[in-house]
Protein backbone atom coordinates (compact mmCIF):
# COMPACT_ATOMS: atom_id res chain seq x y z
CA UNK A 1 0.00 0.00 0.00
CA UNK A 2 1.23 3.68 -1.07
CA UNK A 3 0.38 6.95 0.77
CA UNK A 4 -0.82 10.16 -1.65
CA UNK A 5 0.12 13.38 0.36
CA UNK A 6 -1.89 16.26 -1.66
CA UNK A 7 0.36 19.61 -0.41
CA UNK A 8 -0.34 21.80 -3.74
CA UNK A 9 -2.95 24.17 -3.63
CA UNK A 10 -2.83 28.33 -3.02
CA UNK A 11 -4.35 28.28 0.89
CA UNK A 12 -6.51 31.21 -0.24
CA UNK A 13 -8.82 31.21 2.77
CA UNK A 14 -5.27 31.41 4.92
CA UNK A 15 -3.87 34.61 3.12
CA UNK A 16 -1.93 36.34 3.68
CA UNK A 17 -0.31 34.02 5.72
CA UNK A 18 -0.07 31.82 2.19
CA UNK A 19 1.30 34.24 0.25
CA UNK A 20 4.32 33.60 1.45
CA UNK A 21 4.23 30.21 2.62
CA UNK A 22 2.67 26.88 2.32
CA UNK A 23 -0.52 26.27 3.86
CA UNK A 24 0.55 22.89 4.92
CA UNK A 25 3.82 24.24 6.98
CA UNK A 26 1.82 26.30 9.53
CA UNK A 27 2.43 24.81 12.78
CA UNK A 28 0.28 23.72 15.17
CA UNK A 29 1.65 23.41 18.46
CA UNK A 30 4.84 24.09 17.03
CA UNK A 31 5.16 21.27 14.41
CA UNK A 32 3.91 21.63 10.80
CA UNK A 33 0.41 20.56 10.07
CA UNK A 34 1.87 18.30 7.28
CA UNK A 35 4.28 16.19 9.57
CA UNK A 36 1.38 15.25 11.39
CA UNK A 37 -0.02 13.22 8.51
CA UNK A 38 3.09 12.36 7.41
CA UNK A 39 3.29 10.51 11.36
CA UNK A 40 -0.01 8.77 10.94
CA UNK A 41 1.41 7.89 7.74
CA UNK A 42 4.56 6.10 8.90
CA UNK A 43 2.60 5.01 12.17
CA UNK A 44 -0.02 3.44 9.64
CA UNK A 45 2.92 1.00 8.56
CA UNK A 46 3.04 2.85 5.14
CA UNK A 47 6.54 3.46 3.85
CA UNK A 48 5.88 4.73 0.03
CA UNK A 49 4.62 8.50 -0.18
CA UNK A 50 3.64 10.35 -3.20
CA UNK A 51 3.45 13.95 -2.63
CA UNK A 52 2.03 16.37 -4.41
CA UNK A 53 2.79 19.64 -4.76
CA UNK A 54 2.23 23.02 -6.74
CA UNK A 55 3.80 26.49 -6.19
CA UNK A 56 4.93 26.21 -2.62
CA UNK A 57 7.08 23.20 -3.78
CA UNK A 58 10.27 24.09 -2.83
CA UNK A 59 9.17 24.73 1.19
CA UNK A 60 7.72 21.89 1.03
CA UNK A 61 10.86 19.60 -0.23
CA UNK A 62 13.20 21.69 2.21
CA UNK A 63 10.59 20.63 5.42
CA UNK A 64 9.93 16.84 4.31
CA UNK A 65 13.26 16.22 2.36
CA UNK A 66 13.33 12.89 1.45
CA UNK A 67 11.42 11.63 4.74
CA UNK A 68 13.56 9.37 6.21
CA UNK A 69 12.90 11.15 9.01
CA UNK A 70 9.38 9.31 9.47
CA UNK A 71 11.11 6.17 7.52
CA UNK A 72 9.12 6.99 4.78
CA UNK A 73 10.51 7.08 1.28
CA UNK A 74 8.99 10.66 -0.18
CA UNK A 75 8.87 10.63 -4.54
CA UNK A 76 7.25 14.80 -5.31
CA UNK A 77 4.81 14.72 -8.03
CA UNK A 78 4.21 18.49 -9.43
CA UNK A 79 0.90 19.77 -10.35
CA UNK A 80 1.19 22.11 -12.91
CA UNK A 81 -1.43 23.95 -11.42
CA UNK A 82 -4.38 23.63 -8.22
CA UNK A 83 -6.62 21.89 -10.80
CA UNK A 84 -8.30 19.41 -8.21
CA UNK A 85 -8.05 16.49 -5.55
CA UNK A 86 -9.06 14.40 -8.57
CA UNK A 87 -6.73 15.77 -10.49
CA UNK A 88 -3.76 14.98 -8.63
CA UNK A 89 -4.75 11.85 -8.14
CA UNK A 90 -4.64 11.63 -12.34
CA UNK A 91 -1.19 12.82 -12.40
CA UNK A 92 0.28 10.38 -9.54
CA UNK A 93 -1.08 7.60 -11.52
CA UNK A 94 3.14 6.74 -13.27
CA UNK A 95 3.45 6.93 -9.19
CA UNK A 96 1.00 4.61 -7.68
CA UNK A 97 0.62 1.79 -10.60
CA UNK A 98 -1.86 -1.01 -9.73
CA UNK A 99 -1.23 -0.20 -5.85
CA UNK A 100 -4.13 0.35 -3.05
CA UNK A 101 -3.47 3.75 -1.55
CA UNK A 102 -4.42 6.28 1.27
CA UNK A 103 -4.82 9.90 -0.10
CA UNK A 104 -4.50 12.44 2.43
CA UNK A 105 -4.93 16.32 2.05
CA UNK A 106 -1.61 17.65 3.32
CA UNK A 107 -4.15 20.53 5.78
CA UNK A 108 -6.27 17.65 7.54
CA UNK A 109 -5.72 16.62 11.31
CA UNK A 110 -6.98 13.55 12.58
CA UNK A 111 -6.36 12.86 16.77
CA UNK A 112 -6.08 8.80 15.95
CA UNK A 113 -4.53 8.68 12.60
CA UNK A 114 -5.16 6.03 10.19
CA UNK A 115 -4.46 2.85 11.77
CA UNK A 116 -7.76 2.02 12.07
CA UNK A 117 -8.56 3.32 8.64
CA UNK A 118 -6.01 1.18 6.51
CA UNK A 119 -6.92 -2.04 8.76
CA UNK A 120 -10.87 -1.89 7.59
CA UNK A 121 -10.03 -1.27 3.98
CA UNK A 122 -7.26 -4.10 4.20
CA UNK A 123 -10.15 -6.25 5.91
CA UNK A 124 -13.13 -5.44 3.84
CA UNK A 125 -11.05 -4.65 0.53
CA UNK A 126 -13.84 -2.11 -0.98
CA UNK A 127 -12.59 -0.59 -3.75
CA UNK A 128 -12.23 2.63 -1.98
CA UNK A 129 -13.37 3.68 1.74
CA UNK A 130 -14.43 7.08 2.77
CA UNK A 131 -13.77 8.60 5.98
CA UNK A 132 -16.76 11.19 7.22
CA UNK A 133 -17.51 13.32 10.47
CA UNK A 134 -20.21 14.96 11.60
CA UNK A 135 -19.98 18.34 11.10
CA UNK A 136 -22.17 21.52 12.46
CA UNK A 137 -21.20 23.53 8.82
CA UNK A 138 -21.42 20.54 6.39
CA UNK A 139 -21.93 23.42 3.43
CA UNK A 140 -18.27 23.93 3.52
CA UNK A 141 -17.41 20.17 2.98
CA UNK A 142 -18.00 17.39 0.77
CA UNK A 143 -21.22 15.88 1.99
CA UNK A 144 -22.33 12.26 2.13
CA UNK A 145 -25.56 10.79 1.57
CA UNK A 146 -26.17 7.49 3.71
CA UNK A 147 -28.44 5.33 3.82
CA UNK A 148 -28.24 1.50 5.23
CA UNK A 149 -24.85 2.47 6.13
CA UNK A 150 -24.36 2.41 2.31
CA UNK A 151 -23.21 6.02 0.43
CA UNK A 152 -25.56 6.79 -1.79
CA UNK A 153 -24.16 10.28 -3.00
CA UNK A 154 -21.97 12.42 -2.49
CA UNK A 155 -22.36 16.34 -3.30
CA UNK A 156 -19.13 18.93 -3.15
CA UNK A 157 -19.83 22.38 -0.85
CA UNK A 158 -23.83 21.84 -1.48
CA UNK A 159 -25.67 24.69 -0.47
CA UNK A 160 -28.43 22.67 0.97
CA UNK A 161 -26.98 19.43 2.28
CA UNK A 162 -28.92 16.56 2.30
CA UNK A 163 -26.99 15.46 5.68
CA UNK A 164 -23.94 16.59 8.22
CA UNK A 165 -21.69 13.82 7.41
CA UNK A 166 -18.59 15.52 6.03
CA UNK A 167 -16.43 14.12 3.60
CA UNK A 168 -13.08 14.22 5.80
CA UNK A 169 -9.58 14.47 3.46
CA UNK A 170 -8.52 10.83 4.05
CA UNK A 171 -9.61 9.01 1.61
CA UNK A 172 -8.95 4.77 0.76
CA UNK A 173 -8.83 3.32 -3.21
CA UNK A 174 -7.55 0.90 -5.11
CA UNK A 175 -6.45 1.08 -8.59
CA UNK A 176 -10.33 1.48 -9.94
CA UNK A 177 -10.25 5.50 -9.21
CA UNK A 178 -8.05 6.23 -11.84
CA UNK A 179 -11.09 5.36 -14.39
CA UNK A 180 -13.17 7.35 -12.23
CA UNK A 181 -10.41 10.49 -12.25
CA UNK A 182 -9.82 10.10 -16.54
CA UNK A 183 -13.94 10.03 -17.22
CA UNK A 184 -15.26 13.28 -14.87
CA UNK A 185 -15.48 16.74 -15.97
CA UNK A 186 -14.68 19.41 -14.19
CA UNK A 187 -16.71 21.66 -11.89
CA UNK A 188 -18.52 24.57 -11.69
CA UNK A 189 -15.10 26.16 -9.81
CA UNK A 190 -12.89 24.65 -12.71
CA UNK A 191 -11.90 21.57 -11.09
CA UNK A 192 -11.46 17.85 -11.04
CA UNK A 193 -13.27 16.70 -8.12
CA UNK A 194 -12.22 14.16 -6.05
CA UNK A 195 -16.35 13.61 -4.45
CA UNK A 196 -17.58 13.65 -8.27
CA UNK A 197 -15.09 10.93 -9.03
CA UNK A 198 -16.14 8.95 -6.11
CA UNK A 199 -19.62 9.23 -7.35
CA UNK A 200 -18.72 7.70 -10.25
CA UNK A 201 -17.33 4.75 -8.89
CA UNK A 202 -20.88 4.52 -7.04
CA UNK A 203 -22.98 5.07 -9.95
CA UNK A 204 -20.40 1.70 -11.62
CA UNK A 205 -21.61 -0.16 -8.16
CA UNK A 206 -18.27 -0.59 -7.14
CA UNK A 207 -18.32 -0.56 -3.29
CA UNK A 208 -17.47 2.26 -1.40
CA UNK A 209 -17.85 2.06 1.85
CA UNK A 210 -17.77 4.71 5.06
CA UNK A 211 -15.88 5.06 7.91
CA UNK A 212 -16.40 7.78 10.45
CA UNK A 213 -14.24 9.17 12.12
CA UNK A 214 -13.76 8.31 16.22
CA UNK A 215 -11.94 11.18 17.44
CA UNK A 216 -11.63 14.89 16.57
CA UNK A 217 -10.69 15.93 12.71
CA UNK A 218 -9.41 19.69 11.64
CA UNK A 219 -9.51 20.74 8.14
CA UNK A 220 -7.12 23.49 8.59
CA UNK A 221 -8.18 25.87 5.76
CA UNK A 222 -9.43 29.25 7.88
CA UNK A 223 -7.91 30.41 10.76
CA UNK A 224 -10.41 29.50 13.36
CA UNK A 225 -10.26 26.11 12.26
CA UNK A 226 -5.99 26.30 12.53
CA UNK A 227 -6.55 27.88 16.08
CA UNK A 228 -9.02 25.21 17.02
CA UNK A 229 -6.67 22.43 15.57
CA UNK A 230 -3.55 24.26 17.81
CA UNK A 231 -5.88 24.42 20.86
CA UNK A 232 -7.13 20.53 20.68
CA UNK A 233 -3.12 19.32 20.12
CA UNK A 234 -2.02 21.59 22.93
CA UNK A 235 -4.65 20.20 25.08
CA UNK A 236 -3.07 16.69 24.63
CA UNK A 237 0.53 17.34 25.00
CA UNK A 238 2.45 16.78 28.20
CA UNK A 239 4.36 18.88 30.15
CA UNK A 240 8.19 19.50 29.32
CA UNK A 241 11.04 22.24 30.11
CA UNK A 242 14.25 22.38 28.12
CA UNK A 243 14.26 25.90 28.21
CA UNK A 244 15.52 28.58 31.24
CA UNK A 245 12.41 29.65 33.08
CA UNK A 246 13.64 32.16 36.40
CA UNK A 247 12.40 31.93 39.45
CA UNK A 248 10.44 35.10 39.31
CA UNK A 249 8.31 32.77 36.43
CA UNK A 250 5.30 30.97 36.85
CA UNK A 251 4.32 28.20 34.66
CA UNK A 252 0.31 26.41 35.17
CA UNK A 253 -0.92 23.64 33.38
CA UNK A 254 0.58 22.09 30.13
CA UNK A 255 3.51 23.87 29.19
CA UNK A 256 6.73 23.02 26.57
CA UNK A 257 9.33 25.19 27.12
CA UNK A 258 11.50 23.92 23.97
CA UNK A 259 15.68 24.38 23.78
CA UNK A 260 17.21 27.62 24.35
CA UNK A 261 13.83 29.42 25.38
CA UNK A 262 13.88 32.23 27.76
CA UNK A 263 10.96 32.68 30.21
CA UNK A 264 11.81 35.54 31.99
CA UNK A 265 9.48 37.28 35.14
CA UNK A 266 6.91 35.58 33.15
CA UNK A 267 3.47 33.53 33.47
CA UNK A 268 2.88 30.97 31.21
CA UNK A 269 -0.53 29.37 32.04
CA UNK A 270 -0.97 26.28 29.60
CA UNK A 271 -1.56 24.46 27.57
CA UNK A 272 0.93 26.91 25.82
CA UNK A 273 4.30 26.17 23.95
CA UNK A 274 7.05 28.44 23.84
CA UNK A 275 9.50 27.22 21.08
CA UNK A 276 13.23 26.80 20.44
CA UNK A 277 15.12 30.20 21.57
CA UNK A 278 11.66 31.97 22.20
CA UNK A 279 12.37 35.12 24.87
CA UNK A 280 8.93 35.91 26.65
CA UNK A 281 9.93 38.69 28.78
CA UNK A 282 7.69 40.34 31.69
CA UNK A 283 4.92 38.81 29.78
CA UNK A 284 1.80 36.50 29.95
CA UNK A 285 1.18 33.66 27.93
CA UNK A 286 -2.16 31.90 27.99
CA UNK A 287 -4.07 29.18 27.25
CA UNK A 288 -4.19 27.45 24.02
CA UNK A 289 -0.76 29.49 22.49
CA UNK A 290 2.00 28.22 20.27
CA UNK A 291 4.93 30.93 20.52
CA UNK A 292 7.71 29.58 17.79
CA UNK A 293 11.36 29.70 17.50
CA UNK A 294 13.21 33.13 17.81
CA UNK A 295 10.47 34.87 18.17
CA UNK A 296 10.37 37.27 21.33
CA UNK A 297 7.07 38.43 23.72
CA UNK A 298 8.12 41.65 25.86
CA UNK A 299 5.48 43.13 28.39
CA UNK A 300 2.89 41.78 26.45
CA UNK A 301 -0.21 39.53 26.91
CA UNK A 302 -1.13 36.78 24.78
CA UNK A 303 -3.65 33.36 24.83
CA UNK A 304 -5.23 31.48 22.49
CA UNK A 305 -3.12 32.49 19.35
CA UNK A 306 -0.09 31.09 17.44
CA UNK A 307 2.91 33.45 16.71
CA UNK A 308 5.73 32.52 13.89
CA UNK A 309 9.07 32.29 13.49
CA UNK A 310 11.32 35.38 14.48
CA UNK A 311 8.64 37.48 15.06
CA UNK A 312 8.38 40.57 18.46
CA UNK A 313 5.40 41.40 19.87
CA UNK A 314 6.12 44.28 22.17
CA UNK A 315 4.41 46.27 24.43
CA UNK A 316 0.57 45.17 23.63
CA UNK A 317 -1.49 45.08 26.24
CA UNK A 318 -3.64 41.78 25.14
CA UNK A 319 -3.91 39.57 22.02
CA UNK A 320 -6.47 36.86 21.69
CA UNK A 321 -7.31 34.53 18.73
CA UNK A 322 -4.48 36.03 16.52
CA UNK A 323 -2.23 34.29 14.09
CA UNK A 324 0.64 36.64 13.60
CA UNK A 325 3.00 35.44 10.47
CA UNK A 326 6.96 34.97 10.21
CA UNK A 327 9.27 37.92 10.78
CA UNK A 328 6.44 40.27 11.51
CA UNK A 329 6.63 42.95 14.45
CA UNK A 330 3.49 43.81 16.93
CA UNK A 331 4.35 47.04 19.20
CA UNK A 332 3.21 49.70 20.91
CA UNK A 333 4.61 53.07 20.50
CA UNK A 334 4.75 56.39 22.12
CA UNK A 335 5.54 58.27 19.06
CA UNK A 336 2.94 61.00 18.90
CA UNK A 337 0.05 61.23 17.24
CA UNK A 338 -1.12 58.03 19.20
CA UNK A 339 -2.93 56.27 16.36
CA UNK A 340 -2.69 52.59 14.94
CA UNK A 341 0.11 52.23 12.38
CA UNK A 342 -0.05 49.80 9.81
CA UNK A 343 1.55 47.90 7.75
CA UNK A 344 0.20 44.44 6.56
CA UNK A 345 -0.13 42.48 3.84
CA UNK A 346 -2.48 41.79 1.32
CA UNK A 347 -5.71 39.84 2.48
CA UNK A 348 -5.04 40.56 5.84
CA UNK A 349 -7.27 41.02 9.07
CA UNK A 350 -7.28 43.74 11.84
CA UNK A 351 -9.34 43.55 14.40
CA UNK A 352 -9.45 46.26 16.58
CA UNK A 353 -11.61 47.09 19.83
C1 LIG B 1 -11.66 19.18 0.02
C2 LIG B 1 -12.70 18.28 -0.63
C3 LIG B 1 -13.94 18.17 0.26
C4 LIG B 1 -13.54 17.69 1.65
C5 LIG B 1 -12.44 18.61 2.23
C6 LIG B 1 -11.90 18.01 3.52
O1 LIG B 1 -12.14 20.49 0.02
O2 LIG B 1 -13.02 18.81 -1.92
O3 LIG B 1 -14.84 17.26 -0.32
O4 LIG B 1 -14.66 17.69 2.49
O5 LIG B 1 -11.34 18.75 1.33
O6 LIG B 1 -10.84 18.73 4.05
P1 LIG B 1 -11.15 21.78 0.04
O7 LIG B 1 -10.82 22.02 1.48
O8 LIG B 1 -9.95 21.42 -0.76
O9 LIG B 1 -11.95 22.90 -0.58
Amino acid sequence: MKALVLSGGKGTRLRPITHTSAKQLVPIANKPILFYGLEAIAQAGIKEVGIVVGETQAEIRAAVGKGEKWGLKVTYIPQSAPLGLAHAVKISEPFLKKDEFVMYLGDNLLRDGIDTLVDEFKKKKPNSLILLAKVPNPEQFGVAELSNGQIRHLEEKPKNPKSDMAVVGVYMFDSNIFKAVKSIKPSARGELEITHAIQYLIDKKLTVLPHTVAGWWKDTGRLEDLLEANRLVLGSMKTRNQGTVDSASKLEGIVIVEKGARVVNSTVRGPAIIGEKAQVINSYVGPYTAIYHDTRLENSEIDNSIVLENSVVESVKRIEGSLIGQNAVVKQTPVKPSAYRIMIGDSSRVEIP
